[in-house]
């Protein structure tokens, strides 16, 4: 049954304000398509029963938190476009290495790491290419506004058909156990990578500085201003010499002057520019 117009607005500014998540008129089809499931599994008559409930409720409860999640895109795979992983083992990682060689730590962070495939991309593209980092205190971070997304990249168990997707099958062979469900990551590759959830529109918790930040497919969602906000904030928690990534349909280009693009091969990395360094 279509979601009436009152309700609507309350998951659209309910998706906005709490998740930045843009739902402009028209996208009814798509909160039915991603919200009656969870009416059912939930329980509720109808999608119309469970938006009254929320809207009975003063404050955000585990329903608002699931319909949050619900109305996410967490599609991703591993190795995702691949020219980005190419730049960072030809250019990037061999550079970090060099600068790096005194303190030898490397901190990296997938922001919107949905299920954890591009995390553990870069985990085994580590392993795989540069055993010199054996000694090295390496930190990948992944994190998602999606609990659950979070859960199953800490599990890191995926279907055939994820592991089909962009993952080459000697890492398959080397980096995963199948077990009844699919293919899990072995212990020692999901030990490289934490997994927490965080909302990149609320205050960010980091400490490190970043040598490398994915933030790909994404900002897509968000509308100019939490983007300038959320490019804002990247610059303040990137290493001053740091390389920032986005997805290939995303720039910052137009939406936050404090970045540099520069192409390397099919990929376009962002830096600060250098008069930030001085
Ligand atoms: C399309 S996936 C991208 C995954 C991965 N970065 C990639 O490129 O393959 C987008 C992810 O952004 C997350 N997301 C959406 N809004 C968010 C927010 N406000 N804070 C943190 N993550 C968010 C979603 O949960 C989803 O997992």
């Amino acid at each position: 049954m279509p979601i009436s117009s009152e309700n609507f607005d309350y998951v659209r500014t309910m998706a906005r304000d709490n998740a930045a998540i843009v739902l402009d008129p028209g996208k009814e089809y798509l909160v039915e398509l991603r919200l009656e499931p969870l009416a059912v599994t939930s329980g509720f008559d109808s999608l119309d029963a469970m938006v009254k409930s929320m809207r009975d409720q003063r404050t955000l409860g585990d329903i608002h938190l699931k319909a949050i999640e619900a109305l996410t895109t967490n599609e991703t795979s591993f190795f995702r476009d691949l020219h980005p992983f190419d730049v960072m083992k030809k250019t990037l990682i061999p550079e970090l290495i060099v600068r790096k060689s005194t303190s030898k730590t490397l901190n990296i962070w997938s922001g919107a790491s949905s299920t954890g495939q591009e995390a553990y991309s870069i985990s085994m593209l580590l392993l795989e290419s540069f055993p010199e980092l054996k000694d090295w205190k390496v930190k990948i971070i992944g994190t998602d506004l999606s609990n659950k997304a979070v859960q199953t990249a800490k599990e890191g168990i995926y279907s055939q058909f994820e592991v089909n997707r962009g993952l080459p099958l000697p890492m398959l062979a080397r980096y995963f156990d199948k077990v009844d469900d699919g293919w899990q990551i072995k212990e020692a590759v999901r030990q490289m990578v934490d997994f927490r959830v965080m909302n990149l529109i609320k205050p960010w918790p980091f400490m490190a500085r970043f040598d490398i930040v994915l933030m790909r497919n994404v900002l897509i969602y968000f509308d100019m201003d939490i983007k300038r906000q959320i490019l804002g904030e990247i610059r303040k928690t990137i290493d001053p010499r740091g390389f920032l990534f986005l997805g290939s349909s995303e720039t910052t280009l137009n939406i936050d002057g404090g970045w540099q693009a520069n192409r390397i091969d099919r990929t376009m990395v962002y830096q600060l520019p250098n008069d930030e360094l001085n």
